[in-house]
């Protein structure tokens, strides 16, 4: 059985923004029986029309422990208070943090006597927990203080087209959906399908993309994990076998996180991805060699596109001086991540939101699309258990501009961190070479196009050391 889970940051921004309506949330549930402890777990399942993976115990002494030293933020907190206690259900909710709380116990009037404390809680008396809980589940989502979640979930996950092709002898079926709600196999599993051959079917029914069952899925997963593990362990490393498993790796992860959310296994498989990118790019990535990998690539865009972007910003850290393996980490991470909410690769190539919006190439809906992407992907950065919060921040700010003229929120240089402004410059850079026509990119030509554009508070300085010496890059 597949299971999900996923954090939640600032429950506010769920009353004001529908468009992350469809994360997934943390969930933690303290009763002192199991018994209660598992009625408990699957009611918020059955509720929520999935499985989910809660953190639970059986006394509040040891979830307070748990709360005071993990870095999860939970969405919703059952639990359980059966004493008079006021001690404790303080120390509790001080740790739990904004998460939102269902108290379950005899004594409804304990609320009341939480003075001080800003964070409304729903009370169930212990007679009618499961008859209740339900309910006041659907109150804390209407009321915008937890999201609301995806309902309808399928037995079929969406799979962009383009995947196919580079899968090789496909891992697992693949279906179409004609009629609605109807998904019949098209492609068997073993099966090599070519471009054209996925483009004259989908052309021919008038459809956009295919499925895969879920589960395959999750087995999917799995066996890029694999692959991953294998191809990081080998010494020297196998450069080829290696760049195609993480392009796999990317492509699996895009379309799980876009259906399902950002799974543990997804997760996984994209730091493993990440550990291998490292490891492919050495200690000493080279920029000029990076630029040569960009002109050569073929394959999807998107994936290709990150996956260098990633490296280039590792270059550009290096000649700053910047070479621990925790910057590597966070840029190369962050690079994985950055578009991963882009459904459609065209979306991918827009750099500036006016000049998409004027040449009138894409829908609104599109046009939101590529607004809201950066932070959809920074909520799934976020929701990846034990990554730094610079890697969040990095991914949201992708957009903005030293001038203020980015998107999605407009910063302008003095709110945009180092990190940021170094990935910034990478992907400049990278917009750059990409238009550039010789294969050999002429980097003296973009620095000193770019160096007024760049002149302006954290970019300044960054964009001048790199500047100095262009002969390491
Ligand atoms: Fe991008
Ligand atoms: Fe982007």
């Amino acid at each position: 059985m597949f299971t999900v889970r996923a954090g939640i940051g600032d429950n506010l921004k769920y009353m004001t923004d529908p468009e992350v309506a469809d994360q997934i949330i943390d969930v933690l549930l303290v009763f002192t029986e199991m018994a209660l402890l598992d009625s408990v777990h699957r009611e918020v399942e059955s509720h929520f029309k999935r499985p989910l993976v809660a953190t639970r115990f059986q006394s509040l002494l040891d979830a307070v422990d748990h709360l005071e030293k993990t870095k999860k933020q939970y969405g919703l907190i059952v639990f359980e208070h059966k004493s008079t206690s006021m001690t404790i259900l303080r120390a509790f909710l001080e740790v739990g943090g904004s998460a939102a709380y269902i108290l379950c116990g005899p004594d409804g009037t304990l609320i009341q006597g939480i003075d001080g404390s800003d964070t409304p809680i729903e009370f169930i008396h212990t007679d009618s927990i499961l008859q209740e809980l339900g309910k006041t589940i659907n109150r804390l989502e209407v009321t915008g203080r937890i999201p609301l979640m995806r309902r309808e979930e399928s037995d079929y996950i969406v799979i962009r087209p383009d995947y196919l092709p580079s899968m090789g002898p496909l891992e697992a079926t693949v279906y179409a959906q004609l009629i609605e709600g109807h998904y019949v196999p098209v492609f068997n599993k073993g099966d090599l399908v070519e471009r054209q051959e996925v483009e004259k079917f989908l052309e021919s029914k008038k459809l956009t993309h295919f499925y895969f069952r879920r589960e395959d899925c999750t087995k999917m997963l799995v066996t890029r994990q694999q692959e991953l593990d294998r191809a990081i362990s080998k010494e020297p490393v196998d450069e080829k076998a290696t760049t195609k498993s993480v392009e796999l790796a990317h492509g699996m992860v895009r379309d799980v996180v876009n259906s399902m959310g950002f799974t543990p296994e997804a997760q996984k498989v994209a730091i493993t991805s990440v550990s291998a990118t490292i490891k492919l790019m050495g200690s000493k990535p080279k920029l000029s060699t990076i630029l040569v990998d960009l002109k050569n690539k073929e394959g999807n865009y998107l994936t290709a596109h990150s996956l260098i972007l990633g490296k280039a910003a590792c270059a550009l850290a290096f000649k700053l001086g910047w070479t621990s393996n925790t910057t590597y980490f966070k840029l190369t991470l962050a690079a994985f991540l950055h578009d991963l909410a882009l459904n459609d690769d065209r979306l991918a190539v827009v750099f500036s939101l006016d000049k998409a919006s004027e040449s009138g190439s894409f829908t609104p809906e599109e046009l939101k699309e590529i607004r809201m992407h950066s932070n959809k992907a920074a909520d799934h950065a976020r929701s990846m258990s034990e990554v730094p919060s610079d890697v969040e921040q990095i991914v949201a700010q992708h957009h903005e501009r030293p001038d203020g003229t980015g998107f999605p929120r407009g910063l302008n240089a003095k709110f945009i961190t180092p990190l940021s402004a170094l990935f910034i410059i990478a992907q400049d850079l990278i917009e750059y070479s990409q238009n550039f026509k010789s294969k050999e990119v002429d980097l003296t030509s973009y620095f000193d196009a770019r160096e007024a554009y760049f002149n302006a508070g954290v970019f300044r300085k960054i964009f001048h050391a790199l500047k100095n010496d262009l002969k390491i890059l």
